[in-house]
């Protein structure tokens, strides 16, 4: 088979997109069925008879007559309800004669160079000489007259391919059900785990991983965000694969609303995966000539393990999904005054840490909630963006030029899509939050939603924003979310599209999203949602990093920052310092730890240093001044996760650079054991047959992968930063 991206072998009617290590292969059968092939390991050869296994009838399975086979049967592509395949469908729609069946046949096809945007959705994107190709398969249904169109991109280099899919309607009016943005039907699944990231607010992305059983396995989101609980990710692996080798099969929405994913296995062992925009309370109203576009699904394997996986994603993800100015430079290390302050500030008090802050490197100050209105605790204030004067007398100009005055940056906390009941705007607009006729609106952190499904809504939050963003000469925002959705409903939608509003409320936030950040390309956008509420692919889009979690206590950051970057890069996850006793825990650790597992992500500190011993803050600096010359290793380099917290006593992580001449491990340990046994952390990633120097040893790279370096588990809290650098 010769060499391409995207490959269509007409005589056979096969599709084989080709990565640098990974074939994804479909076929047309009997010119019309458009069944799934193979997904795995890169292909050399074509498939000479592919379907003679799977083809044929089963006991008490409908058919297709003449033609005697079964959709129930075969692995398929782009599952639709209505005819033989019971199984879960990728696809299901009403239409106007009442009827809810849809039968999809291939039609033709298009293979492009590069890939087309989506329209008003994020999605990952290809700069010119990448190596990247579209196949778009178009589907139809003769009956009802729609058109389904399937992407799928192939990033050569990257390894990943990305799928979306876009419903035309020809015909008459119809409502779409059930809209995945990919499936995947594989056999062979029955030895197969499931692993997906689960949490709660202050324990997002828990690692759960699970045997594939019978029947259906599925995570999921219904609160109107990506949310706490679930992760828009799964993966499918072998039953043995490890962090290092096993197959891996990732399925990841870059989206931030309502979301589905599982695995359904069927009685005759063939697992269907999807991920799509959760069918639960949504319901798409298509008139004739209007289309619906899916978000986009990613689709990493690797043969070589979750850790193969991740760092596919995180290269991806790095490089072709997040944007702006930020995407490639070294950020900004800053000290927020949540958890020094909370809402108990005043300008002086905030020139005071910054002060202490940049006399010791740090370069931007952000302020978070409590500067707008009267709030002065959290049951008000949210919509009435104009400075609190007894706070800060001389307005957000004032501060902003202590602040640059300082020689630091100044960064502001918003919550654009949140208003107070009591506030002003909620007493000018009440037909401006989310709500239902005669229902009373649920409180949640004593707020309520602005329907970001209008468009008057969402123009002015880029108005009052862009107003502020012009004139206090910020350079930071940390744009935070707190509640999830209730009473969900739009004043302006008419009853029959209100099950669109979750999905239009995206679309508003993406709309806004993409507004503010082209308007203001010099400003760090950090998105938050009640800390990692929204930690997703699609506001890293428009975020280059997201506040990982309300929880900063050293120990449950090992677990939560690992988990997270099961699918994202350490450069996207907001990592800060933090006062002991731990605000959420009442944890004490030592404070060189607590810098140590902050350092790895976006280093910050979210203290008052005035409080702070002079032994800490000698600790503080050098860990800026470190964090400084590694920014590079831990935000471009390759992540080797060594020991998982979720399995032992340690968290080892493992950055090798991208020019693969400096390796930094990190190991943090939890508890101290007595009489504690001689451990080796093998590395990973490094050249065999060369030199690495370590302080004022030099160890040879097959050592420390094959025997590894000596940590001895008898200090309570221990952490171990190392620095190897390749020297032969
Ligand atoms: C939730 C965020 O995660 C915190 O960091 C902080 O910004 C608060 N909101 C402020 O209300």
């Amino acid at each position: 088979m010769e060499a391409k991206m995207i490959q269509f072998d007409d005589s056979k009617k096969q599709f084989y997109l080709h990565t640098k290590n990974t074939t994804y292969a479909m076929g047309v059968f009997q010119d019309e069925l458009l069944v799934h092939l193979y997904w795995g390991k890169r292909l050399h050869h074509g498939m000479e008879n592919p379907y003679e296994k799977e083809m044929g009838r089963r006991d008490y399975t409908p058919w297709d007559y003449p033609s005697f086979y079964s959709s129930d049967v075969f692995p398929l592509e782009f599952s639709t309800y209505g005819s033989a395949d019971l199984r879960r469908p990728a696809f299901h729609a009403n239409y106007k004669d009442g009827s809810s069946i849809t039968k999809l046949f291939y039609k033709d096809h298009v293979i492009t160079q590069g890939k087309e945007k989506l329209t008003g959705l994020p999605a990952t994107y290809c700069e010119p000489g990448d190596s990247v190709q579209t196949l778009v398969i178009r589907l139809h249904d003769e009956l009802k007259n729609i058109d389904v169109f399937l992407s799928y991109t192939v990033f050569e280099e990257l390894d990943a391919i990305t799928r979306s899919v876009k419903v035309v309607n020809h015909g008459e009016r119809m409502k779409i059900d059930t809209i995945m943005s990919a499936m995947v039907d594989f056999y062979g699944m029955e030895d197969s785990d499931v692993i997906h990231l689960d949490g709660a607010w202050a324990r997002e992305r828990m690692i759960t991983r699970t045997r594939v059983v019978k029947g259906n396995q599925n995570v999921e989101s219904r609160c109107g965000a990506s949310s706490h609980m679930h992760n828009p990710f799964i993966a499918i692996c072998d039953k043995n694969a490890t962090e290092k080798s096993g197959n891996v099969y990732g399925l990841n929405l870059v989206y931030s609303g309502n979301f589905t994913a599982g695995i359904e296995l069927s009685s005759h062992n063939c697992g269907r995966t999807y991920i799509g925009i959760n069918p639960f309370q949504f319901k798409w109203v298509l008139e004739e000539g209007e289309s619906f576009q899916t978000p986009e699904a990613v689709l990493v394997y690797s043969s070589e393990g979750i850790g193969g996986m991740s760092r596919i994603y995180h290269k991806l993800y790095r490089t072709r999904l997040c944007r702006g100015k930020y995407r490639d430079l070294g950020r900004f290390v800053l000290i927020n005054n949540w958890e020094a302050t909370y809402f108990d500030f005043d300008e002086d008090k905030i020139v005071e840490i910054a002060k202490k802050a940049s006399e010791i490197g740090i370069d931007t100050m952000v302020l978070d909630d409590g500067w707008f209105s009267v709030r002065n605790d959290d049951t008000c204030g949210l919509g009435d963006w104009y400075e609190n004067k007894t706070k800060l007398p001389n307005g957000l100009e004032g501060l902003s030029k202590r602040i640059n005055d300082l020689g630091m940056h100044f960064g502001l906390w918003f919550e654009p899509e949140m208003v107070s009941p009591g506030s002003n705007l909620y007493k000018k607009h009440p037909d401006w939050i989310l709500h239902t006729p005669g229902r009373k609106p649920t409180i949640g952190r004593f707020q309520y939603i602005l329907d970001l499904s209008r468009k008057d809504v969402c123009d002015y939050i880029i108005e009052f924003l862009s107003g502020i963003l012009a004139r206090a000469n910020l350079e930071y925002v940390k744009w935070d979310m707190n509640r999830y959705m209730t009473e969900v409903g739009s004043a302006l939608l008419p009853p029959e599209r209100q099950c669109e509003v979750m999905h239009r409320y995206m679309l508003g936030l993406y709309y806004v999203l993409e507004t503010i950040t082209s308007r203001f390309p010099n400003v760090l956008f950090e998105g938050c949602a009640g800390g990692g509420g929204r930690f997703d692919a699609g506001m890293l889009h428009y975020m280059p990093q997201i506040w990982t979690s309300d929880d900063s206590d050293a120990v449950e950051r090992m677990e939560i920052q690992y988990g997270t970057s099961l699918v994202y890069p350490y450069s996207a996850m907001g990592a800060h310092v933090s006062a002991c006793p731990n605000h959420q825990v009442g944890r004490t650790t030592p404070f060189n730890k607590r810098c140590n597992v902050a350092m790895p992500g976006q280093f910050g500190f979210e203290l008052d240093l005035n409080k702070c011993t002079e032994g800490e803050i000698e600790i503080a600096k050098e860990a800026i001044a470190q964090y400084r010359e590694l920014q590079e290793v831990f935000h471009k380099g390759e992540c080797y996760r060594l020991r998982s917290p979720f399995e032992s006593n340690l968290a080892a992580i493992e950055f090798v650079s991208e020019d693969r001449q400096t390796v930094v491990l990190s190991i943090e340990s939890k508890k101290a054991t007595p009489n504690a046994v001689d451990e080796y952390i093998r590395l990973e990633g490094l050249d065999a047959s060369a030199l690495y120097q370590c302080g004022d040893d030099i160890y040879g790279g097959d050592y420390l992968m094959y025997k590894g370096t000596h940590f001895k588990n008898n200090i309570e809290h221990n952490s171990v930063l190392q620095i190897y650098k390749k020297v032969l």
